[in-house]
């Protein structure tokens, strides 16, 4: 049962930039952006499609972002049909990435995470930003769902223009309810 929440955390404005315009195809570096945010550096040009090879570093990063899948969960999400993997590569290997499965009309955001030490550089911002970009022709909104706890990432997403829509209580195991969060990205149309 989800209830609608009366009150909404997101007062930022949705981010315009199309990062992502011309993706190109696995393991092709693109950089396409033009405007570093905030005077600093983006990181679009470090962003790529996740390989076999970036396994053991995503087993890793999970860790050390207290995730909770494991490592077949990780290595399933490289091979699944429908899912979108983004890496941020610095060169010295993968210290973010970002998971989304396309559903009819709709992403489901199913994971986004940045190494600790490379946090607050706007890694997170650049994969959503590409991931939702990758799939705007075909899909009219994101969904997901965000410990209610977690204060960063439901900064992230308001920062993106994520609306709250509701809360499903008790949603994980230790019993901490998550809020549902949409994106719309484009006008819904009437079939
Ligand atoms: C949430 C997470 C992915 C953010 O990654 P990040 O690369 O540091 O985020 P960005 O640098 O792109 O930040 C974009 C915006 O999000 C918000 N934000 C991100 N981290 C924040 C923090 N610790 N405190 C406050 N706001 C934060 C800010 O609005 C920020 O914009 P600003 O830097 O211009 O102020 C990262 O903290 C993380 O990996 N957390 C652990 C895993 C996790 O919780 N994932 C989400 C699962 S739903």
């Amino acid at each position: 049962m989800t209830a609608v929440l009366q009150t909404s955390l997101c007062s930022f404005r949705p981010s315009n930039g199309a990062c992502f315009d011309a993706w190109a195809s696995t393991h092709t570096p693109v950089n396409t952006c033009s405007t570093p945010r905030n005077g600093r550096s983006t990181c679009c040009d470090a962003l790529r499609r996740a390989a076999a090879s970036d396994l053991d570093r995503l087993v890793e990063l999970e860790s050390l972002t207290n995730g909770s899948w494991n490592p077949e969960q990780i290595e399933a999400e490289l091979y699944r049909e429908r899912a979108t993997v983004l890496v941020v590569d610095e060169g010295e290997g993968t210290v973010g990435w970002a998971v989304g499965w396309a559903v009819p009309q709709e992403i489901h955001l199913m994971n986004v995470a940045v190494h600790p030490e490379h946090q607050r550089k706007g890694h997170a911002r650049a994969l959503l930003t590409a991931l939702f970009d990758q799939h705007r022709g075909d899909a009219e909104s994101v969904l997901l769902e965000v410990r209610a706890s977690n204060e960063s990432a439901l900064r992230l997403y308001c920062s993106l223009g994520f609306e709250r829509v509701g809360l499903r209580r008790r949603y994980y195991a230790d019993g901490e309810d998550a809020v549902l969060m949409t994106l719309l990205l484009r006008e819904r149309r009437m079939e």
